[in-house]
């Protein structure tokens, strides 16, 4: 191991016969505390000393400096998450609530303000209910676990979140995947799942690629086997869309949605999750989903500048206009740099470095000590021969910014490359 460690990653240490339960693998150990890999781990959980705003501060783990960052890696996409009357809503909520709510929903947990955004989440999704959850994670293993049975089948887009994954795992549903975006390999899971109750999971933007499901022909394939479609609208609620709804406005197939889920946590600048669909099941999910019905419900004055952030982002398009310029602004900057940037079509922006872990954590090294805040993604979250940076665009980037971090990016990346 001591030659090629370099070669291991941490998709090779989840089996454990460590005798101790409480100890992790011995092999793993070696691994992590190996000083390069060790170099490669600084990069998670760097302190952010200000709030996600598209220039902050962080105290960078490399080498222990307070540094002033262009922000390129929150996903506070449209500013919300310090918008000032966002925070004067919370200001407000805190001080009539209090910080928790300190009950499960059905219990004790319920507040107005549950009831007044869960109402308007339904109303805005066109969807007749809404569940509220603590978090995006949280709502996607709850749906899941809450509406599939051991005898259904869960079809998903093989790029599809872990919460997904998991809720499904959790359910005792039998689980396909088929080969992302591949309407073909959609129709040979959905043939392997004919005549029984099968749910579909898609997302309307692919978080590590940027990319957009292909909803046309998937709703179609969908149809033709009687399946229900699940849409993940994490990182597109508020974005996509006329009003803002999503990728499935975007495509004006709303409609075919059998449940629209989307967290809190991105655009909305908050933290949370929420499913929207049928009134029916909804009810029927706050009985048997576990996340919603075993935990504590949001806190309140989050959800007081939940409300807020809702309706700042669709009073008008402004956020979503402006987002949409620096997106069109940056790719075009990029795409002059000769950087591949995968199938982006959105505010995710990979920047796809190829193989090299190496060469992925020294270029992170230099961009941060430059002053961009630019995370890698190594594998296995993304494909071993595509490792990758991921830049979140957000609204508040100024043209200034947006030149000063492509400046960077040309200096390090483009011509790291090109060595
Ligand atoms: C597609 C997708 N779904 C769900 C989640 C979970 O959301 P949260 O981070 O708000 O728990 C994420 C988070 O990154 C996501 O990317």
């Amino acid at each position: 191991m001591e030659d090629d460690i370099l070669s291991y990653s941490l998709a090779d240490f989840q089996y454990n016969d460590n005798p101790d339960v409480l100890a992790p693998p011995e092999d793993f150990e070696k691994w992590i505390n190996n000083p390069r890999i060790s170099a490669s781990f600084s990069f998670f959980e760097q302190q952010l000393l200000t709030a996600p705003k598209a220039s902050t501060e962080i105290l960078s783990n490399i080498d222990h400096k307070k540094r002033k960052v262009i922000n390129l890696t929150s996903y506070n996409y449209l500013g919300l998450s310090s918008h000032p009357e966002v925070i004067q809503a919370v200001i407000e909520g805190v001080k009539k609530y209090g910080l928790s709510a300190s009950g499960a929903p059905l219990l004790s947990g319920t507040y107005d303000l549950h009831v007044k955004f869960a109402r308007m989440l339904a109303d805005f999704k066109q969807k007749e209910d809404c569940i509220l959850y603590s978090s995006g994670l949280g709502g996607n293993y709850g749906a899941i676990q809450g509406i599939l049975r051991k005898n259904d089948y869960f079809v998903l887009d093989e790029k599809c979140h872990k919460s997904l994954v998991d809720g499904g795992l959790l359910s005792g549903a039998r689980m396909l995947f088929f080969e992302h975006n591949n309407i073909r390999s959609l129709g040979m899971m959905l043939e392997k799942a004919k005549g029984k109750r099968t749910l579909v999971a898609v997302e309307g933007v692919y978080s590590m690629d940027g990319d957009l499901v292909k909803l046309p022909e998937i709703v179609k394939v969908c149809e033709s086997y009687n399946a229900r479609i699940y849409i993940d609208e994490a990182h597109s609620t508020l974005m996509f869309g006329e009003n803002g709804r999503g990728v499935a406005e975007h495509f004006g197939l709303e409609e075919k949605m059998g449940v629209s889920f989307g967290t809190l946590s991105k655009s909305f600048g908050g933290v949370g999750g929420f499913v929207c669909s049928n009134a029916k099941i909804i009810r029927y999910l706050k009985c048997y989903s576990s996340p919603f019905n075993f935990s504590c419900a949001p806190s309140p004055p989050v959800v007081a500048g939940l409300i807020k952030a809702l309706e700042v982002a669709t009073r008008d398009s402004n956020l979503r206009d402006k987002l949409w310029k620096n997106v069109k602004y940056f790719k075009k900057q990029l795409l002059d740099l000769n950087l591949d940037l995968g199938g982006t079509e959105s505010q995710v922006i990979p920047i796809i470095i190829g193989p090299s872990g190496e060469k992925l954590f020294k270029m992170a090294a230099e961009v941060q000590k430059r002053g961009l805040f630019l995370q890698p993604v190594d594998f296995p979250a993304v494909p071993a021969n595509a490792r990758r940076f991921r830049i979140s665009v957000s609204s508040q980037l100024t043209r200034e910014e947006i030149d000063q971090a492509c400046n960077i990016i040309e200096d390090v990346i483009a011509k790291g490359l090109k060595k």
